[in-house]
């Protein structure tokens, strides 16, 4: 295998290297995790504190630590799923755990375009939750200043949504330390602070004045995140835009050298994959498309069924004795296109 591998095609043999590594299921704990939880779209719970995923003891003594975890990692969970699921309905790739229907081809096999894409929004969507919860007071571990857990006057105390200890928990769950340190691995955490990252865009702050008849004279200001699917727009910006790399330089352990290292960190901004993604057009067939312009490239030329779709809305709203909207029911029919 390793002279098959220095001798020939490297590239190959280094990405077959990495699916056979992902069958055996030895890859790090930062795969395994996003892996776990893009998969399991269950509402299965485990045993340990983490309850949402079979996690390593490290996660669970994270999961011990912090009480509030386990449903913030499930809230992160199913948010990232659905937004995915939202964002990519009328794309090629719908967000599915399998290319083209067959349960092989799982995108988890090798480093994909949308596997890319994938440890990009879970790291994000936890990061948010992990912020959010901050917030609203339902993890412990956060950095807000104020005393937090003692007095219910934190927010005045300027702790808005913690995206700093989002980003630190992040990384420390999806366990950066020993994610590995071969090409693979870097290629992987770099997807995933493109993810947090992506978060980190939509921190704005807000303020509130204090003082006579609003004159300002004090003020509060703390961070605040948009909700979720906020981020999907510049999330799926990356996932159009992400670069395909080539084993930068392939030794028997896919080191690293630390100048591989330096040059990645300096372009840490897209997306990165390793794999071209198959052919998705053979299973769009019967795939609803939201327009016709939107059928031209979901359905890849072979054309469209139109059917007559019936739709009911609110309509015909009025204001009845002052204060109450009364609305009719309406029914419509719309057209809806089907793939061949
Ligand atoms: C909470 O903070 C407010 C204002 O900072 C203070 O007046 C109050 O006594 C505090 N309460 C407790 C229980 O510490
Ligand atoms: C790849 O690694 C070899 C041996 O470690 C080294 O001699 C060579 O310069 C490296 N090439 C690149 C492009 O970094
Ligand atoms: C995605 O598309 C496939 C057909 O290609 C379909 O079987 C599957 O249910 C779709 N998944 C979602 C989440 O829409």
């Amino acid at each position: 295998m390793f002279s098959y591998c220095v001798f020939n095609v490297l590239l190959l043999c280094a990405v077959s290297i990495f699916a056979s590594k992902i069958v055996e299921g030895s890859q790090p704990i930062l795969q395994k995790t996003i892996e776990a939880l893009f998969t399991d779209r269950t509402n299965e719970m485990y045993p340990g504190p983490c309850k949402l995923i079979r996690a390593s003891k490290r996660q669970n003594k994270i999961c011990e630590r912090d009480t509030g975890l386990a449903n913030v990692l499930t809230i992160a969970k199913e948010q990232a799923i659905a937004a995915c699921e939202e964002t990519f309905q009328y794309d090629r790739w719908n967000c599915s755990l399998v290319f083209n229907r067959k349960a092989k081809r799982s995108i988890f096999n090798k480093l994909f375009r949308e596997t890319a894409f994938v440890h990009a929004l879970m790291a994000a969507s936890i990061t948010h939750s992990v912020a959010k919860a901050c917030a609203s007071g339902d993890l412990s571990s956060c950095s807000c200043p104020g005393n937090f857990g003692k007095n219910n006057t934190w927010k005045m105390a300027g702790c808005g949504d913690d995206f700093r200890h989002g980003k630190r928990l992040t990384k420390n769950f999806l366990d950066f330390k020993h994610a590995g340190n071969d090409q693979i691995a870097e290629i992987l955490k770099q997807d995933v602070i493109v993810g947090v990252d992506s978060i980190g865009e939509q921190l704005k702050e807000v303020c509130k004045c204090h003082g006579f008849s609003g004159s300002c004279t004090t003020k509060t200001c703390w961070k605040r995140l948009g909700p979720f699917n906020s981020a999907m727009g510049l999330l799926k910006k990356h996932y159009h835009h992400a670069v395909k790399k080539k084993i930068m330089n392939y030794t028997t352990k896919r080191a690293i050298t630390p100048k591989v290292r330096n040059r990645m960190k300096v372009e840490r901004k897209n997306l990165l994959y390793l794999q071209k993604t198959p052919n998705l057009c053979v299973s769009t067939k019967g795939r609803v498309c939201k327009d016709r312009h939107n059928c031209a490239t979901l359905c890849c030329g072979r054309g469209i069924i139109t059917n007559k779709k019936t739709v009911t809305s609110r309509c015909r709203c009025k204001m009845v004795n002052c204060c109450f909207v009364q609305c009719d029911t309406c029914v419509e029919e719309v057209d809806q296109y089907t793939c061949k």
